[in-house]
């Protein structure tokens, strides 16, 4: 048998119907590698993990040399001196007051932990998330996404989470436009507390930039908006930027274009440019919530990841990956806006840094395009580029490369992208 009949006998897949057809033999950089030797230029790194580039030798070198000194000693249980290092790193470079971390092993590790943390130290039980978004699988973090395609069949959920319209001003809940709306959709915060909660919210859950639902950037004044409703309820601001963070979004975190401090922020994808690794830092006093014997995770702080992490950051630094992703992401925009003009199924460029979609639609009406979106992907997999597809219509290309790809190649993407149009309109 060869991979894919394995898979298909042996393997409990379920995101998609068919898995892309490509055999990973190996990748580097931007570029991934199939079994049969065709050389793929990556614009989907993983799902937006592998963003210090796949196989990064630094990173490599670092995990080797913790592989052969320690792989695993339970670093809840004794201390881990890579782990120490790299959750001073992160005390370091995450914004305002954060400080401690509580490490994983997955984005939705993470977000269980915030909000369990939520719940401890502000003696409250009840969490306001938005529509659209995701932050993970499991039962608690489902609870919290605002997408029935993800949760169907998983229900009934845990109660206590009321749903806020997103900062999606394509498609603005309200039928407004910004900025002439002046943030109504933050504003309109007051009211989902007053008639959606019993005033027992422990905390209010966001992607800073949203990945899964679509990459929605909120306008640059949203966060700054909710934030000062939140202080005024006592409520606390929990930032995942599982997906958006790590240079990502054209800042080391996301959070940084808004101008707010969260009281929590999650991180995972690309901490560890590929080592599974979570982290939910706090302010101190919130993660002293946490009492002797509440929380641990068995491979959580995982050595290897830990080294990994340390590499991954100071190579992010040293090589000014965000500044690079902003302005790279600038260009691909601004390319991309450009194609937009000639094909009208490209509903809406948007995007900050790397993190860019195309909302494919059908009309005026903005339909939403699926099929057509599956075929981009397909069509754009023949040409040697792999692309992601998202949003709760199932219709906007992600492209969210390495950010360590080039311009060269961010334009040639730009020109398959044209050809794949051309193929499926
Ligand atoms: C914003 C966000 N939060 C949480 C998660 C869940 O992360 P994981 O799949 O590592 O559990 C994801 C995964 O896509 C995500 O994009």
């Amino acid at each position: 048998m060869n991979t894919m009949e394995k898979y298909a006998k042996y393997v409990n897949t379920s995101f998609v119907k068919a898995l892309d057809p490509v055999v990973v033999a190996k990748a580097s950089g931007s570029k991934v590698m199939g079994e049969d030797g065709k050389v793929y230029t990556d614009l989907y790194a993983g799902i937006s993990v592998v963003n210090a580039g796949h196989c990064n030798p630094e990173v490599a070198e670092a995990a080797k040399a913790q592989i052969d000194k320690l792989v695993h000693c339970a670093s809840y249980v004794y201390y881990a001196p890579t782990v120490a290092d790299f959750a001073e790193k992160l005390a370091e470079v995450t914004p305002g007051r954060l400080q401690k971390t509580f490490f994983g092993n997955s984005g939705a590790e993470a977000n269980e932990t915030g909000m369990r943390m939520a719940k401890q130290f502000t003696k409250k039980q009840e969490f306001i998330a938005l529509q659209g978004s995701f932050h993970g699988r499991s039962l608690a973090t489902l609870s919290i996404t605002g997408n029935k395609g993800r949760k169907r069949g998983g229900g009934p959920y845990i109660p206590g989470v009321a749903f806020h319209p997103a900062p999606y001003c394509y498609r603005c809940p309200f039928q407004m436009s910004y900025p002439s709306c002046d943030m109504f959709c933050a504003k309109y915060l007051e009211r989902t507390i007053q008639f959606d909660t019993s005033d027992n919210v422990a905390a209010f859950v966001a992607e800073t930039i949203m990945g899964e639902g679509g990459i929605i950037v909120p306008p640059k004044e949203y966060l700054k908006e909710i934030k000062k409703i939140l202080d005024q309820y006592g409520i606390l601001l929990f930032l995942d930027e599982v997906q958006c963070g790590f240079g990502r979004s054209g800042k080391l975190f996301a959070v940084e274009h808004y101008d707010v401090e969260p009281d929590i922020m999650t991180m995972a994808k690309g901490i560890a440019a590929g080592f599974p690794l979570s982290a939910c830092i706090a302010r101190p006093e919130i993660a002293d919530s946490f009492k002797p014997g509440d929380h641990l995770s068995t491979f959580g702080g995982n050595p290897v990841s830990c080294a990994a992490a340390v590499a991954n950051l100071n190579f992010m630094l040293r090589e000014k990956l965000p500044e690079k992703a902003l302005a790279k992401g600038k260009a691909f925009m601004l390319e991309l806006k450009e194609l937009q003009k000639n094909v009208p199924l490209i509903g809406d460029v948007r995007g900050s840094g790397l993190m860019v979609g195309l909302e494919l639609v059908r009309d005026k009406q903005k339909t939403p395009a699926p099929e057509e979106a599956a075929k981009i992907k397909a069509s754009m997999r023949e040409k040697g580029f792999l692309i992601g597809v998202g949003g709760t219509y199932a219709n906007v290309l992600r492209l969210q490369p390495p950010l360590v790809i080039s311009s060269e190649e961010l334009s040639s993407a730009v020109s398959a992208l044209a050809a794949s149009f051309k193929e499926v309109v």
